[in-house]
C-alpha cells in the first residue's frame, strides 16, 4: 500500500517525506483554504513548491464544476508538473472530464465518494484514482473501511485498474484496515502516519534498552 498525505502544508509535506515512506500529496480546496493560499497565482505557486518536495503524484482539486471548465482547470494544472492528478468531483460532468482526462493521457483521482456505485462509474471512466472518504462516513455512522472493502472486491472481481485511494483518514487503525482490506493508497494526516510510530511496550522497551546498556560502558 502506497502512503500520501493529505495536507497542503509544506513542512508536514517535508516531514513526511524525510522519514523516507511518502509516496505522494493529496490536497483539496479546504486543505489549500487553510494554509491561507489566495489567488490563482499563488495557487499554482503553491501546487508547484509542493511538486518539488514531493517526487510523487500529486492531487490538484479543479474548482469548476461543468464539464468545459473542469476539462479548462484540469488541463492547466496537469501542465504545472509531470506529476500532477487531477482530482474531480463525483458529478455527471465530472465522470464525463475523467473520460475525457483518461483518453488524453491526464491522470485523476475521483474525490468526493460514498458509495461503490460512484466507486464502478469512477473506474468505468477511466479514473486513475478512486478516492472513498472513510472518516466522513464513519461520522455518519456507516463503516468507511467497509466500502473501501466492498470496493476492493468489486475491482478485483471484474478487472478494473483504478486504484483505491483511502480518503478522510483520521487514525492510525484507519490506516492498518485499509491495508488489510486492500486498499492500493492511503492518502493521511501526519498525525495518523506518525501514530503507526506509537507503542507502549516499544517506549518501555528501549528505555530498559538504554538502561542496561548504560552497564556495558
Ligand atoms: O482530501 C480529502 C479527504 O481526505 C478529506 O478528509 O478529514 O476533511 O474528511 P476530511
Amino acid at each position: 500500500m502506497q502512503f500520501f498525505i493529505d495536507t497542503a502544508n509544506l513542512s508536514q509535506i517535508k516531514e513526511a517525506y524525510e522519514l523516507g515512506i511518502l509516496d505522494g500529496v493529496t490536497t483539496n480546496p479546504s486543505l489549500m483554504a487553510k494554509e491561507g493560499i489566495k489567488g490563482t497565482e499563488a495557487v499554482i505557486k503553491h501546487y508547484i513548491d509542493i511538486c518539488k518536495i514531493a517526487n510523487g503524484p500529486v492531487s490538484a482539486e479543479v474548482i469548476a464544476t461543468d464539464l468545459d471548465g473542469i476539462i479548462a482547470e484540469g488541463k492547466a494544472l496537469a501542465a504545472l508538473d509531470k506529476n500532477i492528478v487531477v482530482k474531480v468531483p463525483m458529478i455527471k460532468d465530472g465522470i464525463k472530464a475523467i473520460k475525457w482526462f483518461t483518453d488524453n493521457g491526464i491522470q485523476t483521482n475521483c474525490t468526493l465518494v460514498f458509495s461503490a456505485g460512484q466507486a464502478i462509474l469512477a473506474a468505468k471512466a477511466g479514473a486513475t484514482y478512486v478516492s472513498p472518504f472513510i472518516g466522513r462516513i464513519d461520522d455518519s455512522s456507516w463503516d468507511g473501511v467497509n466500502l473501501i472493502e466492498q470496493i476492493a472486491h468489486i475491482y478485483r472481481l471484474q478487472g478494473f485498474q483504478t486504484k483505491i485511494l483511502a480518503a478522510s483518514i483520521r487514525n492510525a487503525l484507519h490506516i492498518v484496515r485499509c491495508a488489510e482490506v486492500g486498499a492500493d493508497v492511503c492518502t493521511c494526516p501526519l498525525d495518523s502516519i506518525l501514530g503507526l510510530l506509537k507503542h507502549p511496550l516499544t517506549d518501555i522497551g528501549l528505555a530498559k534498552f538504554l538502561e542496561d546498556a548504560k552497564s556495558m560502558k
